[in-house]
């Protein structure tokens, strides 16, 4: 059940609906019983996200390898006055997921030296990060107001849809679209276009193909931080549920499936073993090399993004990419 009063906080410059389903831990144990059951085997990458899990992801940011996050920050830096410009008038900012603080602050930052005040609606799954980051931007910025909504992006939508809001600037950064299947990217973007109007636009982040040697090292990294992100979902169902993964005889791995343009991640049981789930009331056998699907990674092209915006309702007016033309930050205009 939602909780359906929004919360004011403060000065009423912050409100916040939290949308989020009361129990969410009903869903893990429902998705990890059918994910274990499937042939082949497979977890949903949503659940990576506990809190050790934002931390584990929040650190890979920080390695060496793992460029993403460095590029799209330095494209916003470098250009964040020309992409906020690129989209006319008394503009509304909206932002899907979480993005990092940093890159949300550097266009609000743009957008209030063009304007007198600024309304931003942040979307997140997590209220609490939701509030924390709403108030240090509130901090900074004395003409800001923030409606945040905790949510998953769908219900989000349909509770933005009902609203009147000026020119609207939409985030969707981090390349977090290439967790999206290559049908769940246009679908996502259909219904993010269904609650914008024509003159509106999106600024997509999305990390671009590119040799597997800058790809594998980037979800494989030699601190082994990102394996330690993949096998926290094996941890997180032995804290909820009860289970008995012995880690140590699992292992990452993750290549670049260049056909379908996509980095795989999975868990691989490193011999033959059965795992005793308490809370699912069941035991699920593993042979020696079988692997349970995390996640995958897409990544993608100019003409590949400039087409789906077409199939969604868009058009890629701009591309910035950042000086080793390893990420693009797209400008989609609603049409
Ligand atoms: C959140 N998302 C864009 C990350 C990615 O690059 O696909 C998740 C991730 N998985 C392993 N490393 C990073």
């Amino acid at each position: 059940m939602a909780q359906t009063e929004p919360v004011h906080i403060g000065e009423d410059r912050l409100v916040i609906h939290n949308l989020v389903k009361r129990d969410p831990s009903a869903g893990f144990a429902e998705d990890v019983r059918k994910g274990l059951s499937f042939e082949p085997k497979r977890l949903l990458p949503k659940y990576f996200y506990d809190e050790l899990g934002s931390l584990l992801f929040d650190a890979i940011c920080l390695l060496p390898e793992y460029y993403l996050k460095r590029a799209e920050n330095e494209i916003i830096e470098r250009y964040a006055d020309e992409i906020v410009s690129s989209v006319d008038g008394h503009k509304t900012l909206l932002e899907m997921g979480s993005g990092s603080a940093s890159k949300t602050k550097l266009i609000v930052e743009a957008l209030l030296s063009m304007q007198d005040d600024l309304l931003f609606i942040p979307v997140d799954i997590s209220a609490s990060a939701l509030e924390s980051s709403s108030r240090i931007l509130l901090q900074s910025f004395p003409r800001l107001r923030i409606e945040a909504y905790a949510a998953d992006y769908f219900d989000s939508l349909s509770a933005l849809s009902a609203k009147q809001r000026g020119r609207t600037l939409a985030l969707f950064l981090g390349s977090n679209i290439s967790n999206f299947g290559r049908d769940e990217a246009p679908a996502f973007l259909r219904a993010l276009r269904r609650v914008l109007r024509e003159g509106d636009a999106l600024l997509l982040g999305a990390d671009l193909k590119k040799d597997r040697s800058v790809l594998e090292p980037a979800y494989d990294d030699a601190l082994g931080v990102t394996a330690a992100f993949n096998l926290n979902l094996l941890a997180r169902v032995n804290r909820e549920l009860d289970g008995d993964f012995n880690l140590p005889a699992f292992k990452h791995h993750a290549f670049y499936n260049e056909e379908i343009g996509r980095v795989e991640i999975y868990v691989e049981s490193t011999r033959p073993q059965t795992v005793t789930i308490g809370k699912l009331g069941i035991e699920v056998h593993f042979s020696a090399g079988e692997r349970i699907h995390t996640e995958n990674s897409y990544k993608y092209d100019l003409t590949g993004i400039a087409q789906m915006a077409t199939e969604t309702g868009f058009s890629c007016t701009r591309t910035w990419l950042d000086s080793q033309e390893r990420f693009s930050s797209n400008l989609l205009l609603a049409v």
